[in-house]
Parts: structure tokens; sequence; C-alpha cells
């Protein structure tokens, strides 16, 4: 198995470390366009890597392609991250065009790649390498759901004083302030969540989660890395494992949930192949009417890219 990350940043070089420290790929290719940076990482992690007892072999490319022929999944990591007072959206046009030309390489020489999108605004880059690559939608998927939903289960177990592992949540939509959260579909330890929490106060915890990454952000002077990396190897286990865990990945829809033609997070079945399936639940109408808002706000974001395709 060989997985490239794309952008040996903050998340590309924390996710090479996690994942080489599982011990299930043969091998990582870490890329970054600045010279010598992504070796730097490689070898560093490579030092560690004797220490943890890990088989995988890492290596650092300055901007060759040709050394990540063949990849299974490729990582997409690279761009420019928000600094304070910036939204994500803030990054659409420097990042949309460094995931066009990064896809479009990557996919030249893995052409059986699934791609993993991590750059923000997630959902539009994701949009914008599945353009790019040409290749089926169930190939190329963005990662927030896991993310914000990890985000959640931390707050909500702060609040409760109850183990985050006994949560089970979902949240769909967008990765920002359009994210929907999914109130019936929470559970802990399979009791529902208004057994513990009202729907008001669940609420203050939603509105903590959406202000997640900003609160990070606020604090370092850039996003954080350390959540998302772990996020993403739980998707690359998970397709490598063909684990067909549900996971909400921001996916290409085409009709499901009354939406098409955008990317949007919702729940699905990850496995070897990717995206194996769109789970569609019946959402009540106040639920489906913010979904329909998150793609609202979406595709309004998608037509800011007009001119760039
Ligand atoms: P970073 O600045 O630490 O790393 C980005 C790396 O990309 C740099 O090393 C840079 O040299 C490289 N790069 C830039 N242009 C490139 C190109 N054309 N080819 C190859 N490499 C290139 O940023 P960080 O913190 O790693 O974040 C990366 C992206 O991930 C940002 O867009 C950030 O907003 C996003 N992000 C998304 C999350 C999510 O939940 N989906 C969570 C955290 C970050
Ligand atoms: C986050 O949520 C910046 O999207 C990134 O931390």
């Amino acid at each position: 198995m060989k997985v490239t990350i794309i952008g040996a940043g903050n998340v590309g070089a924390h996710c090479a470390s996690l994942l080489a420290q599982k011990d299930i790929v043969r091998e990582i290719i870490l890329l970054d366009i600045k010279k010598n940076f992504s070796e730097g990482k490689s070898l560093d992690i490579s030092q560690m890597l004797s220490l943890v007892e890990s088989n995988t072999k890492i290596f650092g490319i300055t901007n060759d392609y040709s050394k990540s022929k063949n990849s299974e999944i490729i990582i997409i990591t690279c761009g420019i991250p928000r600094k304070p007072g910036m939204s994500r959206d803030d990054l659409i046009n420097i990042n949309a065009k460094i995931i066009y030309s990064v896809t479009k390489k990557s996919i030249f020489f893995s052409p059986n790649a699934k791609l993993i999108i991590v750059s923000n605004p997630l959902d539009i880059m994701s949009y914008v390498s599945y353009l790019a690559s040409e290749i089926d939608s169930s190939r190329v998927f963005g990662m927030a759901g896991i993310l914000d939903s990890a985000r959640y289960r931390f707050f909500l177990s702060k609040k409760l004083n109850i183990s985050f592992h006994d949560i089970q949540s979902l949240l769909l939509g967008s990765h920002g302030d359009t994210m929907v959260p999914l109130y019936r579909y929470t559970s802990i330890s399979g009791i529902p969540i208004k057994e513990f929490l009202s729907e008001k106060d669940n609420d203050i915890i939603i509105e903590k989660t959406k202000k997640g990454g900003e609160e990070i952000v606020n604090l370092l002077g850039t996003s954080a890395w350390m959540a998302p990396s772990a996020s993403v190897v739980k998707m690359v286990e998970c397709i490598l494992k063909n684990s067909k865990r549900i996971f909400s990945c921001s996916v290409f829809l085409k009709g499901e949930y009354g939406l098409e033609n955008l990317y949007l997070g919702v729940p699905v079945i990850l496995g070897k192949y990717g995206v194996e399936k769109i789970i569609e639940l019946k959402l009540n109408k106040e639920e489906m009417s913010l979904l329909k808002k998150s793609g609202n706000y979406v595709k309004n974001t998608i037509n800011k890219l007009k001119n760039f395709f």
C-alpha cells in the first residue's frame, strides 16, 4: 500500500507521522513545493519510526509527482491555512488554483487513487479536485465531518462529564458556520441525547463546535492540525482495511437530499472503493431546511469561482 500526502505543512506532516506510526502502509510519499521541506520532515518522522517499531517507509519529495506513482490514496493538504480574522472562504481563489493543479498532476501518476481533500474551504476544494481529476466522484471526497463530530463530542463530554468514547453523533452540511447538527441522531451508548441535555443546551454546544476551528486559529495564529490529521488517518485506515464505517464526509451529491452538483457533508459508507454508499436520512422539515441553507451557501461560494474553469 502506498499513500501520497501533498503538502508537508502542519496537517500533511502530522498525517504522515500518525499514519506511519500505525504501521499499516508500506510507503508514504510526502510531497511539498517548498524545497527540502518534506525531505526534512520525512527524515525526522523516519527517525522517530525506529523508536515506535513501525516498518512504514516515508520519503520526502520536492514537487516531483512521478515519485507518487501508483498511490492507492492521495491526501491533499496543500495551500494556505487561515490566519486570525480570515474565514475559510478567504482562501478560495489561491487554494482553488493550487488544488486544481496538484490534483491534475497527482491523478496522472495514480489514475486509480482515491483522493481525500483537506484544504479549505473544504467543500469547494473537494469540488475543484473532483472536476480536475475527471474520475468518478466516489473516489474524491473531503474530510470535515469526522473532525466536526470529534469537536462536538469533546465539548459534549465536558458539559456532561461523560466519556466522549460513548457519544455517537452525526453532523451534516458544510464545514463551517452552516454545519447542520442532528440532535435526533445523537446518542450516548444508545441512549438518546434528550435524556441528558435539552435541545436548547445542545444548541450552545453546537455553536461552540462551529467556532471550534476559529478558537484554535485565534490561539495559535494558524489553524488546527492534530485533530484534523487524526480525522484523515481514520478515513485512510477505513479505506485500507475496507472497514465500511459510516462517517460524515464531503461528497458529490447527484440529487440526494434534493441537492445536486455540489460537495456537502453527508453520512456515507467508506470502504476500499471510496464512497460506497451515500446514506439518505429521513430528515424532518427543520433539519432539511438547514441542510438546504448549507447547500445554498456552498453553491453561492462555488459561483464565486465561475471564472476559474
Ligand atoms: P500549512 O501552511 O502548514 O501547510 C501547507 C503546505 O502546503 C505548505 O508546506 C506549503 O509549502 C504547501 N504548498 C503550497 N502550495 C503547494 C503546491 N502547489 N504544491 C505542493 N505543496 C504546496 O497549512 P496547514 O495547517 O497544513 O493547512 C493546510 C490546509 O488544510 C489549509 O487549507 C487549511 O485551511 C486546511 N485545513 C482543513 C481542515 C479540515 O477540517 N478540512 C482542518 C485543518 C486545516
Ligand atoms: C478547522 O476546522 C481550519 O478547517 C480547519 O480547524
